[in-house]
């Protein structure tokens, strides 16, 4: 049984992490959303409500399931008794800081392996900063993050 970490930050959850973890949820037996808390001091959504709309969006998934961690990630992997780290790739500019970090996470535990997987095409360009920034003035995030996460941003921003 090969079981996968999807570690990030979530704030909120957009449809380049739902495609990251649909393709996840494919390849390895069980993939795990971990949220990473105290990631940002001032995050937009409380961890309850983003555990809330991960765990709704993929309820129909069994294989797929949210969890939150703190601390290096290479502890909480190991604790889940995870074997793979799943990380997404969009451009080039996500590259230097993803190959550092696993490389890093390698030494640490030599027996846990990332794998990066890039999302569909359109979804390349989407990160949870610029939905937010577009959000917050007014622009359209219709299509590029669950209709939960657009309503939720609606409630939340106005
Ligand atoms: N659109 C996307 N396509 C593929 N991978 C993505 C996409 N957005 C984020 N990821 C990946 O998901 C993981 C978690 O990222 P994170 O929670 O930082 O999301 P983010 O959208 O980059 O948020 P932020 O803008 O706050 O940094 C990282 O491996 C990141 O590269
Ligand atoms: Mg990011």
């Amino acid at each position: 049984m090969t079981l996968a970490v999807y570690p990030g930050s979530f704030d909120p959850l957009t449809n380049g992490h739902v495609d990251i973890i649909l393709r996840g949820a494919r390849l390895f037996d069980r993939i795990v959303v971990a949220i990473l808390k105290n990631a940002e001091k001032a995050p937009l959504f409380t961890m309850a409500e983003r555990v809330d709309i991960i765990r709704s969006v993929f309820k129909e998934q069994p294989n797929v399931e949210v969890d939150t961690f703190d601390g290096l990630l290479v502890d909480f992997v190991a604790k889940r008794n995870a074997q793979v780290i799943v990380r997404g790739l969009r451009a080039v500019s996500d590259f230097e800081y993803e190959f550092q970090m696993a490389l890093m996470n390698q030494r640490l535990n030599d027996r846990i392996q990332t794998i990066f997987m890039t999302p569909a095409e359109q979804y390349t360009y989407i990160s949870s900063r610029l939905i937010k920034e577009v959000f917050a003035l007014g622009g359209r995030v219709h299509g590029l993050v669950p209709d939960m996460v657009e309503a939720r941003l609606r409630e939340k921003v106005g």
